[in-house]
């Protein structure tokens, strides 16, 4: 479970914390497993080195302590054979013995030198002369000196032995035990033997004749020639922190009897007793020892091998030790290194991947932005990546989709706004068709209307007016109903304009139509009101294409319209102006188009509407039939006529007229 819930918290680690974590791990494993078989190998390396270094050690140790061995078969050997010390043990001339002996003795640094006769009897110790006579049969090296020739061996010497040797010399073998840390339990608390190099050598007479032993010996507890001199030659006095490096040890059975080892006081450890691992290996089971060994107060690296008396018996080791600590030390700065160096290789190597993984992670990081901000609507994305690799691919496939995406949005956004517009387009249109209608259906209505009415009206309108004038006629211009029956009259023929006007209207005859230049028929209208217009100081300007096709029209009426349009014009510029009149294709070129451009006083929004409404009139004396009658004619001709007027600043009447392509040739 805890293992699934740190699976999936990394999972969910952004992509370039997970490949830097993912290689670090890789990179810590192979680090510390190189670690540790390194310093594995390190450690074994050093310490072989180490061991082999001690085991050569312990064989110069040997030859330092044969070499001694020899000079002491040596010395008895050659001092056998000298003629002062066969005629005084022929003659038994003691004193002659002591005082040749007693000189080699010293001389040569001997403990002992003892010289028996052919039965192994003493005749003389030069260490003690008063003590002669006893019985040394029964020494080894005596023993094999009568009969085989010169030997030499290690011995132990028992007490007494020593004491007829010298006092002094039982008194340096006497050695309490010291308690030492993992000795081997022995039951004894001390020492009193001694442990000696000795050499015996024939006294042998000219005929052969053998007349005694000469045995010479060096008492080797707490003497400390060889064990210095080893040290002296092999480790050259060498130390590591105030501490002597190289250590030499005789042991006697377990026990330190000369040494160069040295306790917390600084003494030489005399007394103490090897370690029972030790003890076991070397002492009991005879073999050689080499390891890491607690030597007193500190770890050695040691080799221990045993000393074997003259017939082969173990009674003591010969030991060399070198201080672990500076291998430790050597070891530990050389792993130190190792980690340091691997420290300085991870940092390194963080470093790389960092940069790695930030070159990986960036582009995607990028486009990731990228993408956040289009799925926020903002489509100008463009990922700048350079280098061919997958990602470089996936920035360009990510960049070619936005432009797509854009490009599909655009013609969206495009398409919108088109269909706006086209709707608008559409609804204007119905609303003009709509509008068109009721206007046609309103003026269909009224016409017929119209046309009933004026019908009725017009037959009495005509009798009344007829009649009015008859009266007239007759009557004096000064009769009091003259006046009266002139006002009547006008009246009438007012009343007979208008129900002219409403026939005209209400007609609705079809158009005759007939193929007509439009330039020309406005040409021939505006002559007609040329001298009306100068007197009200009105400019009339002819603005009209003289390319402009024929267009197929009734030309009377059209004229009528025409008519009607300058007219209004005229009336709306009571004190004077101009009126352009313009005709041209439309941009399509599918309509004629004619504007009545004046500069009068405009029309209010509110009548717009209303100016096509037959009656409707803001003058005086008009008839309001005028624009209405000009519609029914355009819709005859299946044109279009548009208003468009600013109060104060004049209006505009736009005639379109289709251009048939049967008829768009002259
Ligand atoms: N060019 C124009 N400038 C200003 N107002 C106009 C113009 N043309 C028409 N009008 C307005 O439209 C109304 C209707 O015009 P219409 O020609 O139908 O009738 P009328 O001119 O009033 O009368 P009639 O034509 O019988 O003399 C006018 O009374 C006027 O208010
Ligand atoms: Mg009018």
């Amino acid at each position: 479970m805890a293992f699934k819930r740190l699976l999936l918290g990394f999972l969910g680690l952004p992509l370039r914390v997970k490949l830097i974590l993912s290689f670090l791990g890789v990179i810590l494993f192979g680090g510390l497993v190189s670690l540790f078989f390194g310093t594995r190998l390190e450690h074994k390396t050093i310490f072989s080195l180490a061991q082999a270094k001690v085991k050569h050690d312990l064989a110069s140790a040997w030859t330092v302590y044969n070499e001694r061995l020899n000079d002491i078969r040596d010395i008895v050997l050659l001092n056998a054979s000298r003629d002062a010390v066969l005629a005084a043990i022929e003659t038994g001339d003691r004193d002659a013995l002591l005082r040749t002996l007693g000189r080699v003795r010293k001389d040569f640094n001997l403990d002992i030198l003892t010289i028996t006769d052919a039965s192994g009897k003493v005749v003389l110790r030069t260490s003690r002369p008063e003590i002669y006579g006893d019985d040394q049969s029964g020494d080894v090296l005596v023993r094999r000196a009568l009969s085989r020739g010169v030997a030499t061996g290690t011995e132990l010497i028992p007490r007494p032995e020593l004491i007829k040797e010298g006092e002094a010399y039982a008194d340096r073998s006497y050695l309490r035990f010291i308690p030492t840390p993992k000795a081997a339990p022995r039951p004894e608390d001390h020492e009193e033997n001694g442990m000696m190099l000795k050499g015996a050598a024939p006294v042998v007479d000219e005929s052969g004749r053998i007349l005694g032993v000469l045995y010479g010996g060096i008492l080797l507890n707490q003497n400390y020639d060889i064990v210095d001199r080893v040290k002296d030659i092999v480790f050259k006095g060498e130390t590591y922190k105030d501490k002597e490096i190289g250590t030499v040890t005789i042991f006697q059975n377990d026990l330190r009897i000369s040494t160069n080892v040295t306790d917390e006081r600084g003494q030489r450890a005399i007394g103490t007793r090897v370690s029972q691992e030790v003890n076991d290996a070397v002492l009991m089971q005879g073999a050689s020892w080499v390891g890491r060994a607690f030597v007193v107060s500190h770890w050695y690296i040691t080799a221990y091998e045993p000393i074997r008396n003259t017939d082969g018996k173990i009674i003591g080791m010969l030991y060399v030790g070198m201080l672990e600590r500076p291998y430790i030390d050597l070891r530990n700065s050389v792993m130190l290194t190792f980690a340091a160096m691997s420290a300085l290789c991870v940092v390194l190597l963080v470093g790389i991947l960092f940069f790695i993984a930030s070159r990986i992670t960036d582009p995607l990081r990028r486009m990731v932005a990228a993408a956040n901000q289009i799925a926020q609507g903002d489509l100008n994305q463009h990922v700048q990546l350079a280098g061919g690799d997958e990602i470089g691919q996936l920035a360009q496939s990510f960049n070619q989709m936005t432009e797509r995406l854009k490009a599909a949005n655009e013609n969206l956004i495009q398409w919108g706004t088109t269909l706006e517009r086209r709707v608008e387009e559409r609804t204007r249109e119905l609303r003009e068709t709509q509008g068109f209608l009721v206007q046609s259906e309103k003026l269909a209505s009224l016409g017929k209307m119209a046309a009933g009415v004026a019908h009725e009206i017009n037959n009495p309108l005509t009798s009344i007016l007829l009649n009015t004038h008859l009266m007239l006629e007759k009557l004096d211009k000064r009769h009091d109903f003259f006046e009266n029956l002139s006002l009547i009259a006008d009246e009438t023929s007012r009343c007979t304009e208008i129900v002219k006007g409403l026939l005209e209207f209400a007609r609705q005859n079809p158009p005759q139509k007939v193929s007509t230049d439009v330039n020309e028929l406005i040409e021939r209208t505006a002559q007609l009101l040329d001298n009306q217009a100068s007197f009200q100081s009105i400019r009339i300007v002819r603005d009209i294409d003289p390319s402009l096709p024929p267009v197929k029209l009734d030309r009377n009426k059209i004229q009528q319209v025409f008519w009607n349009l300058i007219l209004n014009a005229f009336e709306a510029m009571p004190k004077g102006g101009q009126l352009t009149v313009s005709g041209r294709l439309s941009p399509d070129k599918k309509y004629v188009q004619i504007q009545f451009i004046d500069s009068g006083v405009g029309i209010a929004k509110e009548n717009i509407n209303k100016l096509f409404d037959p009656f409707f009139t803001t003058k005086n004396s008009g008839t309001g039939l005028g624009l209405a009658v000009t519609y029914g004619i355009i819709e005859q001709h299946d044109g279009k006529i548009e208003v468009k007027s600013e109060i104060g600043q004049g209006t505009v009447f736009t005639l379109s007229f289709p251009v048939g392509e049967h008829i768009g040739v002259p």
